[in-house]
């Protein structure tokens, strides 16, 4: 397959003389990045006993600040580092705690403030609560129709089978999920779901969900550090040691000596223009961790533009493309252009508004492009003809929310347009276990591809958090071996963690004239522009040679107020999101088909040559891409493949 010449791959340094921010920005993908500093004799030889017993768990701050590289640095010591806080590095530290170990959880911002709270519509279970003749076969074989087989089978199987004892777990941890008249746990609709089988609280499921995991946690006493940003993995291409990040609060540094880091640190979908999550996550860090470290990446080219984010003028600029949950049209909303009609019959008449996110959010993009949008640029989204108490029991978040902006959405429409929500690209690892290929490093949750293929089904983000969280954190507690408590940090990676920190002080005290906001703000427009719903060659070319001259313009960047500003942050996150940024675009013009949310518009068609996943490694020649072939399901997801489940959305009408 494709290998991308080193003259142009992103990897390629420019010939210019660089300014620290630069170095800094382009020195983040130097491959293998920590090779040089570690020798084989450095690198721990320790032969792991299976057997945790003798672990003395700990945490702990060794001694008074060391400084070296420019900076004050603590060195923290854990037997496991989870990279996250939001549901799936919440429910990986749980388990490793009920093994008797005490991880260490770090954020970058506070406790219960994570991208897991976005989902708000529900959680995938095949429960069976209204639909009996739903089980985990059907489950899976839905989550493989909408991923358009390219997901992992066992990661999907992994997932559907888990997730009923998951829930159950969850309601004994006291989450409050939404009950039939019967008593049971209530599932609504969601797009192209054969069966009712998305589980729910209201419409803040995944506030609820994090809540609730982070009680457990408190309950474990799991140690949890806010404000921490991961900077570097600690690697020599084969092995984590550690980690190396500062604290955002006071700008000091930050060693974590671990043999275990499990990365659980969201997508990248905030990188474009129009996103549902906050601005400042889903970043792609965690992506551009684990290549850096030597891991390989999956599917980048595969972003998940949801039918229904936030836009007009009305609502306002910070609103817009906040999610309008699928929960509205799970509940019977419906979608009408600015000319009054319910374009959804032209369309997917089976499915109507809830077909796939992918159809439903290209259907809008159409009738938007072909001038039957409204003057916001968006069409329609109306629940009105419900009665209003059921609105306001089913959906008080987003009554509340539309109330505070004026709009009684139990009495008129909302406007909507499709956004970046979610990225089914990341890192690729064994499901099993977590691993990444890279020993000690693991990675969960939107970090990782393989469960939802080239598009998600609403309420697998949530499923595959706690259901795959769980099995990784069981392995990891299983690969922690005696002496993991005090790990051994080499001189050569002391070195490598003071590099770090001079280049992470040299970039704090860059001099030049552009903010690294306008940098990231340019990389959303071009994103949006070049690889957004609809692509093709010229663009994402065109895309690549923007890239390329943002890259440059980093040679100039300006850093105000030092390693504790917000200016600060955003120039760390430039180098993790250009990285990833270019991985997706060099992805998307490799895969010349179109497939779920990866649409070319000059290859249409779905090529059943194509049904390969997309590897993509930083090697010394740059980043490869090669094909690997997909796996096939077991006999019984086979079987009710065959079947030909399908929603029959006229149960709503
Ligand atoms: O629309 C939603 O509530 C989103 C849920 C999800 O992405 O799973």
């Amino acid at each position: 397959m494709a290998s991308i010449s080193p003259e142009d791959h992103f990897l390629h340094r420019s010939g210019r003389e660089l300014n620290p921010a630069v170095d800094y920005i382009h020195s983040m993908t130097k491959t293998p990045p920590n090779g040089s500093d570690t020798t084989a004799d450095d690198r721990r030889t320790t032969t792991r006993d299976p057997s945790t017993a003798g672990i003395e768990n700990r945490l702990e701050t060794e001694g008074d600040p060391e400084s070296g590289g420019g900076l004050e640095y603590e060195v923290v010591t854990t037997p496991v580092l989870v990279v996250g806080a939001g549901a799936a590095g919440a429910r990986v530290a749980i388990e490793l705690a009920e093994s008797g170990l005490e991880p260490l959880v770090i954020g970058k911002r506070e406790h219960g403030d994570a991208h897991t709270t976005w989902a708000a519509g529900g959680v995938n279970a095949a429960l069976g609560s209204l639909d009996p003749d739903d089980d985990w076969t059907v489950h899976a074989a839905d989550t493989l129709n909408e991923g358009h087989h390219l997901n992992d089978p066992d990661a999907v199987e992994l997932t559907a089978r888990e997730m009923p004892d998951r829930i159950r777990e969850l309601v004994e941890w006291g989450m409050s999920f939404d009950r039939t008249a019967d008593g049971d746990i209530n599932q609504r609709y969601f797009g192209a779901q054969s069966y009712r089988r998305t589980c729910f609280v209201g419409d803040r499921t995944g506030e609820a969900m994090l809540e609730t995991l982070i009680g457990r946690a408190r309950d474990l006493e799991i140690p949890y550090r806010e404000n921490v940003m991961i900077t570097r993995l600690l690697s020599d291409g084969e092995r984590v040691d550690g980690a190396v990040g500062f604290d955002m609060e006071t700008g000091d540094g930050l060693l974590f000596r671990t043999n275990h880091v499990v990365l659980a640190a969201g997508g990248f979908s905030a990188l474009y223009h129009r996103h549902s999550s906050r601005d400042d996550e889903n970043n792609g860090d965690g992506q551009a961790l684990a290549l850096e470290a030597g891991a390989r990446l999956l599917d980048l080219e595969f972003v998940q533009f949801h039918p229904t984010g936030m836009v007009g003028e009305r609502y306002g600029e910070e609103w817009d493309g906040r999610l309008v949950t699928e929960a509205v049209r799970g509940e019977g909303g419906r979608l009408y252009n600015a000319e009054g009609e319910r374009f959804m019959e032209r369309y997917s008449p089976d499915q109507m508004e809830l077909d796939a996110r992918d159809v439903v959010a290209r259907a809008i993009a159409r009738e938007v492009r072909e001038g039957r949008g409204t003057d916001d640029g968006g069409v329609y989204l109306d629940i009105s003809h419900r009665d209003a108490e059921y609105v306001r029991e089913r959906l008080p978040s987003m009554v509340e929310r539309f109330e505070s902006l004026g709009v009684d959405i139990t009495a008129e429409p909302m406007t909507v347009a499709p956004t970046a929500h979610y990225t089914m690209g990341g890192v690729d690892i064994d499901f099993r276990t977590g691993e990444t290929g890279v020993d000690g490093l693991y990675a969960v949750g939107e970090t990782v591809a393989g469960v939802h293929g080239a598009n998600r089904l609403g309420g697998n983000s949530l499923a595959e958090t706690v259901a795959i969280g769980k099995l990784v954190g069981d392995h990891v507690a299983s690969a922690v071996a005696v002496g993991d408590d005090d790990p051994t940090v080499t001189d050569g990676q002391r070195a490598m963690a003071e590099r770090e920190f001079r280049a992470l002080a040299d970039l704090a005290a860059s001099d030049g004239t552009v903010p690294p906001t306008r940098i990231l703000e340019a990389l959303g427009d071009l994103l949006w522009d070049h690889a957004g719903i609809l692509r093709d060659e010229p663009g994402l070319r065109d895309g690549l040679a923007t890239l390329a001259e943002l890259r440059e313009r980093t040679a100039d960047l300006r850093v105000d107020g030092g390693l504790t500003s917000k200016s600060f942050e955003y120039a760390v996150d430039l180098s993790a999101s250009l990285t990833v940024a270019e991985a997706m675009l060099r992805a998307a013009l490799e895969r010349t088909e179109s497939r779920g949310a990866h649409y070319r518009t000059d290859y249409p068609e779905t090529d059943a040559d194509w049904r390969v996943n997309l590897v993509l490694s930083a090697g010394t020649e740059g980043l490869s891409i090669t094909r690997r072939g997909v796996a096939e399901p077991s006999p019984a997801v086979r079987e009710a493949l065959e079947e030909g489940y399908e929603l029959d959305y006229h149960h709503l009408e």
